[in-house]
């Protein structure tokens, strides 16, 4: 039997302590394909969690790692200050697929990047320095995305932070307004105008959204939802960013962009990053030309549009077009919406089950009349689904949302298998 290296006892030695990890027992990865990931002792894991919503191809793609090694022998890396053929090629398959005249594109390592591009636009075009945002967000971890973020415990930063004011969540479950999601007209949206009216200078810059919160715990707004918003926003210039670093390229089983396919609004600017080149590092930042022409520069990112993640990127977006992924998200999602949904019906600890296409939430409850958190059972159940060799996450604000959001290409056997897993763990719990 191999011996294994103490890794928990190296993390320590040598990693920050701020780099949290899921698991009692911290998992070490080595090696991947398809849906499955395995472990530094040999045990195989479907992967129901796709490195946070990143892997959209699974792993191992036969096309990216192809592109990937063929460009990695040729050009790895020039920076912004040069063009290359593949941050060009990647900027015009962008262009067709991106709603019509969001043609243009800049190009970073994350989603802390692209967000922070889309606040400077944003800034820079309308001149206010405030901001709105969403209360259970999460943009990032850089000083301004941070101060996007619509939860304490990822505003943990000790800094002075810009002026953000915080509109009510679209959390139809435990409705911040106390109303009822039937009869309620959207009215978290229409709150907007009394956030603007009475937390900021009347002008805010932009509204930054996620399509749906990933972090915060897969708030999935109703289907009305940003056309509400969009037009509250219209009366005091304030542009609209989606922020589709987790809901974009096919996920929400729509369309490419979420808010545009699944909600039916065109925002002003579009952030993403993880599952558009299937691993790799990216950022990306879209809009029209009149507003990404606005800022002059000078502005560099050293590893922007570096070849390598262009190649990825590209491939990727022609993989999800050309195996119809995204119809596969739909379909999977909605069979294991529909198991979920069934469990539902036999565990009480799950009280809501959520999402659009492969972005699936589970809120777990201690009791299903006072909807009481249950963080410690989500805490187990990933632990139980660790056993039964399957990966999940969690999130939302005190941690009891179990987040599944798998590569697009999970097939009918891995949702079943999924499930069986999941019916299983609950068992193991209760
Ligand atoms: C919606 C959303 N925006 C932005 C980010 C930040 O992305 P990154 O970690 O690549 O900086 C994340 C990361 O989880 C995210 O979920």
């Amino acid at each position: 039997m191999k011996l294994l290296k103490n890794n928990t006892k190296r993390a320590q030695d040598h990693l920050f302590a701020a780099q949290t990890t899921y698991y009692e027992q911290p998992l070490t990865l080595v090696d991947g394909q398809g849906t499955r990931v395995r472990d530094d002792n040999g045990t195989e894991y479907l992967d129901g969690f796709a490195g946070i919503a990143t892997n959209t191809l699974g792993y191992g793609d036969n096309e990216v790692a192809q592109a990937v090694a063929e460009q990695a022998k040729k050009l790895t890396h020039v920076s912004t200050l040069y063009l290359t053929e593949e941050m060009l090629d990647l900027a015009e398959r962008v262009a067709e697929v991106a709603p019509d005249g969001m043609t243009k594109s800049f190009f970073s390592n994350s989603g802390s990047e692209a967000n922070e591009m889309a606040t400077l636009v944003a800034r820079v075009a309308k001149g206010s320095p405030d901001f709105l945002a969403l209360e259970q967000a999460y943009h990032g971890r850089t000083v301004y995305t941070v101060a996007l973020a619509g939860q304490s415990n990822w505003r943990n930063f000790a800094a002075e932070y810009p002026h953000v004011a915080f509109v009510p969540s679209p959390y139809c479950y435990r409705c911040p307004l106390g109303m009822e999601p039937t009869s309620c007209g959207t009215a978290c949206a229409k709150a907007a105008k009394r956030v603007i009216e009475t937390q900021t200078n009347g002008k805010p810059s932009a509204m930054i959204a996620e399509t749906v919160a990933g972090v915060g715990g897969i708030i999935t707004p109703p289907p009305e939802y940003f056309k509400v918003l969009q037009e509250t926003l219209k009366p005091f210039g304030t542009l609209l960013i989606a922020d589709e670093v987790q809901a974009g390229w096919g996920r929400l089983g729509d369309g490419m962009i979420g808010m545009v396919s699944t909600y039916g609004v065109v925002p002003d600017i579009i952030t993403s990053a993880k599952g558009l080149a299937s691993g790799l590092p990216i950022g990306i930042t879209v809009t029209r030309p009149e507003l990404a022409d606005i800022f002059k520069g000078p502005h560099i990112n050293t590893f922007g549009g570096n070849p390598l993640s262009s190649r990825a990127a590209k491939v990727t977006i022609d993989v999800i077009e050309k195996r119809d992924l995204i119809a596969n998200a739909k379909r999977q999602g909605e069979t294991l919406m529909g198991g979920l949904r069934e469990l539902q019906q036999r565990y009480p600890l799950i009280g809501d089950v959520r999402g659009h296409g492969l972005m699936i939430g589970v809120e777990l409850v201690k009791d299903r009349t006072t909807k009481e958190y249950a963080p410690a059972e989500a805490t187990r159940l990933l632990e139980e689904m660790r056993k039964r060799h399957v990966l999940i996450g969690k999130g939302g604000r005190y941690g009891n949302v179990i987040r599944i959001q798998p590569p697009l290409i999970f097939s009918d056997g891995d949702s079943r298998e999924f499930l069986k897993a999941f019916e299983a763990s609950l068992a193991a719990l209760a």
